[in-house]
């Protein structure tokens, strides 16, 4: 497969993916980018992870949320916009808009192109009053909000812990640009939070291998969007946690010696070498709040379930007093 004849190589979308993905898989350490896990298939296989019972933190922070949506939806001034990043289904976004008629619009901003414009329609739908600004974007670059909304208060809204899936410095950075956001004075950021490990393992190697079929659909979205030749089956899943990161390393180890053909390039892989596909890191109040002032946020608190497997932060601009 040659890139002239690779399918639909003329989307910016693709060129990006191609890009990134002969860079991680041609690197001494093989990795790729967990945001192009997120396809059609992929943002399904999400949302299906999210009913395991093995996954703890959509229903967790769901509680979280619904016990203080009030609170929550009322840092928004009346007439303000909520701006989510990676807001998926928005589901969880449905519990602040239930508690916040006075927010007058929402701006979900997310990777996956379809799956987003198709959660917007339905939101549409629920909530007539608002208005609805579904933005295609990647966040680990600058995101361009709505114009027509320039002069709204705002407030960013960061559920699931996928400030996790983010490199370090990466997150920093997205939280910095947030920060310099017009009209925003607060940030929601929900977070995963350091535990039992055997929890974390389990939640990231469920029983019904959902989250394998998750982390493998990135090998079948380069076979079908880049024209590569992966043979899904000569690959294993493993979940892994990292003490010292504070992290979940998810990757997908080869179980043979073998050659993948990508975008002209011929890509050599060894018994037993792995692909980085996606880490899950975990926070502490501690970390959290390290994470929040290094891009000029404090936190105003953090609300936790009971047992404090997840924390849903509170961030206000530094400057704002
Ligand atoms: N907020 C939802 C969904 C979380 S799943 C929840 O809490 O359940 C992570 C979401 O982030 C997905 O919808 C995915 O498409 C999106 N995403 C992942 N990486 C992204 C990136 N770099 N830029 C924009 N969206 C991204
Ligand atoms: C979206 N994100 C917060 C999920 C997580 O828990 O890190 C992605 C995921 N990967 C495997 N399972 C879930």
């Amino acid at each position: 497969m040659t890139l002239a004849n690779a399918p639909s190589l003329h989307d910016k979308t693709t060129r990006a993916f191609l890009r990134d993905a002969i860079q991680g898989l041609t690197s001494a350490r093989k990795s790729l980018s967990p945001k192009w896990l997120y396809d059609s298939a992929g943002s399904a296989l999400f949302e299906e992870i999210t009913g395991l019972p093995e996954y703890y933190p959509t229903r967790t922070e769901i509680s979280i949320l619904r016990s203080h949506a009030a609170d929550l939806a009322g840092y928004v001034p009346k007439g303000g916009a909520l701006v989510e990043l990676g807001s998926g289904a928005s589901i969880k976004t449905r519990l602040l808009l239930d508690a916040g008629p006075h927010i007058a619009a929402y701006v979900p901003v997310d990777i996956s192109a379809a799956f987003l414009h198709a959660t917007a329609d339905d939101l549409r739908a629920r909530y007539p009053h608002l208005a609805v600004h579904p933005t295609v974007g990647d966040f680990v670059n600058p995101i361009a909000l709505p114009a027509a909304l320039h002069d709204l208060p705002k407030v960013g809204f960061f559920p699931g812990s996928t400030i996790g899936n983010l490199e370090p410095l990466d997150a920093t950075a997205l939280l910095a640009r947030a920060r310099a956001w017009p009209g925003i004075e607060t940030f929601i950021l929900g977070a995963d939070l350091v535990k039992d490990p055997q929890v974390l393992i389990d939640a990231y190697d469920d029983a019904a291998g959902v989250t394998a079929r998750f982390i493998t659909n990135i090998l079948m979205r380069m076979n079908t969007e880049l024209g590569a030749d992966f043979d899904v089956d000569r690959f294993d899943y493993i979940a892994e946690w990292n003490a010292e990161a504070a992290q979940i390393e998810m990757s997908l180890m080869a179980k043979v010696d073998h050659h993948v053909s990508l975008g002209g390039q011929d890509i050599p892989f060894a018994k037993h070498e792995r692909i980085a596909v996606s880490q899950s890191r975990k926070y502490t109040i501690g970390s959290l709040g390290n994470l929040a002032n290094a891009a000029g946020w404090s936190v105003q608190e953090v609300v936790t379930d009971a047992e404090s497997n997840f924390g849903v932060a509170v961030l206000k601009a530094q400057s704002a007093g």
